[in-house]
């Protein structure tokens, strides 16, 4: 069944420094996301599987590019969810996991300030499975490239151009300010509950 974009209208008006126009377009660049990740899993369930093949064929084509639409679905998701929450505060178990990684909370946001400057992509903090640490994670030039294995979004944070440039145009610091200012801390505190930084004692 052909998956339906989550309706993002509530945030309108939302958030401080992001205009109905960028949003707007935000949210028309996303579903478009959702439907080629509709048309390539619809394509992979009747492409012939007969001649796999590295340079080209439909179906390697496809696999190649499932990846691309999936997180350019699933991570515009989770950067318009973690929005439109002014005024909400870090869980003790999700601050207490970030002072035990980062030093501090400044550390932490200064290193998230300093990923989105790095970054023409997506800004992920991330708790790592695999090593058990807590990270800022870069994925850009696409949708899946660095994105780590075996971990926990917690935090995204869209930092492609197309996300504010309407608003901000060259002054990205000031679109990231206006986002960390948004993050919706009890989303994101939902969010860690679910890994073992949730279960750590206040
Ligand atoms: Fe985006």
């Amino acid at each position: 069944m052909a998956r339906e974009p989550k309706n993002y209208e509530h945030l309108i008006g939302k958030i401080k420094g992001l205009s109905e126009n960028q949003l707007r377009n935000h949210f028309t660049l996303y579903q478009g996301y959702v439907k080629k990740l509709n048309e390539i899993e619809q394509k992979l369930g009747t492409v012939d599987k007969s001649a796999p093949n590295y340079s080209y064929n439909e179906y390697s084509e496809l696999k190649r590019r499932e990846p691309v639409a999936y997180n350019g679905t699933f991570l515009h998701e989770a950067y318009f969810d973690n929005l439109g929450g002014e005024g909400t505060q870090p869980t003790d178990a999700f601050k207490n996991g970030v002072v035990q990684q980062f030093g501090s909370w400044d550390n932490y946001i200064a290193d998230i300030k300093a990923a989105c400057g790095s970054a023409h992509g997506w800004v992920l903090t991330c708790y790592g499975y695999a090593d058990n640490k807590l990270r800022n994670v870069l994925v850009q030039s696409e949708h899946h490239v660095g994105l780590m294995a075996d971990t926990h979004i917690f935090v995204a944070i869209d930092c492609w151009e197309h996300a504010y440039f309407m608003d901000y145009g060259t002054k990205k610091p000031d679109y990231i300010a206006a986002v960390l200012a948004s993050l919706n801390w009890t989303v994101i505190g939902d969010r860690a509950k679910q890994s073992p930084l949730g279960h750590q004692k206040p």
